[in-house]
């Protein structure tokens, strides 16, 4: 059986590092789901079609292929806000869904990142663990690293797009952001990446030698 490690959280808690190193460290496969909604998003913009066509963007997320998905090519700010649009419309969340469940199924051991994970794509996965931080703290992460890459970042502005995105993410009508009723809630404001990591560790192993 195919262990599945469940990880959601919102916009910039941190569930991106900590997912991949997750991964790396237990030998399973990754799949930041995000991607999935970013690619379809990128691909609508990138012809030129609406963002609010339904029947249009089911279509293009029909046919994505999860292989070759970038982060470098699809983290740009229009591209997340776009995808958080699209990701209101459950044919194009059904799409992207069933493709996220073959990947779950790889052996020895998956670990997808998102939004609804643990309530949707994968209920049955074996430890879900829901990572926040306080809007505060998210922001504050995301300008740091534009400072880091030696770009310009307005703090207002990131503070206001994070309350934004929580908002879209968490209100819609058809899955929206919220802690499975098992997942492991993980708050992050105050600790180092470090810290998040062997907290999930330790829940993970504990999970693992109970399987
Ligand atoms: O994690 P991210 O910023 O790359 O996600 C971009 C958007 O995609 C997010 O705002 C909402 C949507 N999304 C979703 O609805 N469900 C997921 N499992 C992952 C992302």
């Amino acid at each position: 059986m195919t262990i599945v490690i469940a990880i959601d959280g919102p916009a910039a808690a941190g569930k991106g590092t900590l997912s991949r190193r997750i991964a790396e460290t237990y030998g399973f496969h990754h799949l930041d789901t995000g991607l999935t909604y970013r690619a379809t998003a990128k691909a609508l913009l990138d012809a030129g079609l609406p963002l609010d066509d339904e029947p249009v963007a089911a279509k293009v997320a029909e046919t994505l292929e999860l292989a070759g998905l970038d982060r470098d090519i699809l983290s740009k700010h229009e591209i997340g806000e776009a995808a958080s649009k699209i990701a209101v419309m459950s044919s194009v969340r059904k799409a992207l869904v069933t493709a996220q469940r073959a990947f779950s199924k790889k052996a020895p051991g998956t670990v997808l990142d998102g939004r609804d994970i643990g309530t949707v794509v994968c209920p049955d996965a074996l430890v879900k663990l829901y990572v926040t931080a306080s809007p505060e703290v998210r922001a504050q992460r995301r300008y740091d690293e534009i400072l880091a890459r030696g770009a310009a970042a307005d703090y207002e502005a990131i503070f206001a797009d994070v309350k934004q995105r929580d908002a879209r993410d968490m209100g819609r009508a058809d899955s929206p952001l919220k802690p499975a009723e098992d997942a492991h809630l993980l708050d992050t404001s105050e600790m180092s990446i470090e810290a998040a990591f062997q907290a999930a560790k330790s829940i993970i192993d504990a999970a693992l030698s109970q399987n």
